[in-house]
């Protein structure tokens, strides 16, 4: 019970990563807003998870969403302590053939969204006072270009600038603010991932998905729960001397 009596709003959490962190988080005694633009998915997840989560229905790409979003987090739970960037989308192609609709509407969610949100949380959290825990989810691809993934590896090194940025800036009200960089992990994110591949490599529908498993040093893709012990820790108090990292949880792809 590390989150005994916390709050925390999960961006992105009607499936996937996000759902397992929710899982997590309420198990360790926490209560949580999933907060996704997909809200029936949203609410089926908060039911499933039962007591301690309730649905939220948030844009990320929406500043009236955002702060509608914490507004709902604060009148359900009473406060947030606890905040996850866990919203993003994936998106590949080719240099030559990255349009302009696609770089902006990955930066619009996975950097602007996460800079927002942060923000709109720290403000609450600096005006209640007490401090918090903000935890970015950054990648692997953050670390590292990949020549078909080039506006999604940028978005995601945006991410752990920010997270350093913000990580400085916010320690003085205490609010610790850190990354995860996950590697490759199963899902449905992991499904379309692969689509692309199969579109731009020429790949079979799961070919991709092997490859980066039988890659990984450990032997095998992630999984949601691989990443769940990191979120738990970085949202605990054992991490309030933790400040502005960036943490790799992907099986020994990156070392850094
Ligand atoms: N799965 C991986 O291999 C992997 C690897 C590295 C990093 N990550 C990162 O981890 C995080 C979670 O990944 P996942 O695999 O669970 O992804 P996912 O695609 O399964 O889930 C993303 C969630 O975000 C929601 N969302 C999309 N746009 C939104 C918006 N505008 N506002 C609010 N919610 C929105 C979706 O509805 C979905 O529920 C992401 O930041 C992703 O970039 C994932």
């Amino acid at each position: 019970m590390r989150l005994s009596g916390k709050t925390a709003l999960i961006t992105g959490a009607a499936r996937g990563i996000g759902c397992s962190f929710a899982e997590a988080y309420v198990r360790e005694g926490a209560r949580v807003a999933i907060a996704d633009i997909d809200i029936v998915r949203a609410r089926q997840t908060a039911a499933e998870i039962g007591d301690g989560a309730v649905a939220v229905e948030m844009d990320v790409t929406r500043q009236e969403s955002i702060d509608s979003a914490v507004t709902q987090t604060v009148e359900a739970l009473g406060r947030i302590d606890i905040l996850v960037n866990n919203a993003a989308i994936f998106t590949a192609a080719p240099i030559i053939e990255i349009n302009r609709a696609d770089y902006t509407r990955a930066f619009e969610i996975n950097v602007a969204g996460t800079l927002f949100t942060l923000q709109a949380v720290a403000k609450h959290m600096v005006e209640r006072g007490g401090g918090g825990k903000i935890i970015n989810m950054a990648s692997q691809a953050g670390r590292r270009g990949e020549a078909l993934v080039g506006v999604y590896c940028a978005s995601k090194a945006a991410i752990i600038s920010l997270t350093q940025s913000a990580g400085l800036n916010l320690i003085a009200h205490g609010i610790n603010v850190n990354a995860i960089a996950p590697g490759v992990v199963d899902g449905e994110h992991w499904d379309g991932v692969d689509a692309f591949f199969a579109k731009y490599e020429n790949k079979a529908p799961g070919q991709k998905k092997r490859e980066v498993g039988e890659a990984v040093p450990y032997g095998r893709m992630g999984t949601a729960a691989d990443l769940t012990g990191m979120a738990i820790f970085l949202a605990s108090a054992e991490a309030d001397y933790v400040v502005a990292q960036t943490y790799n949880v992907d099986g020994g792809n990156w070392m850094s």
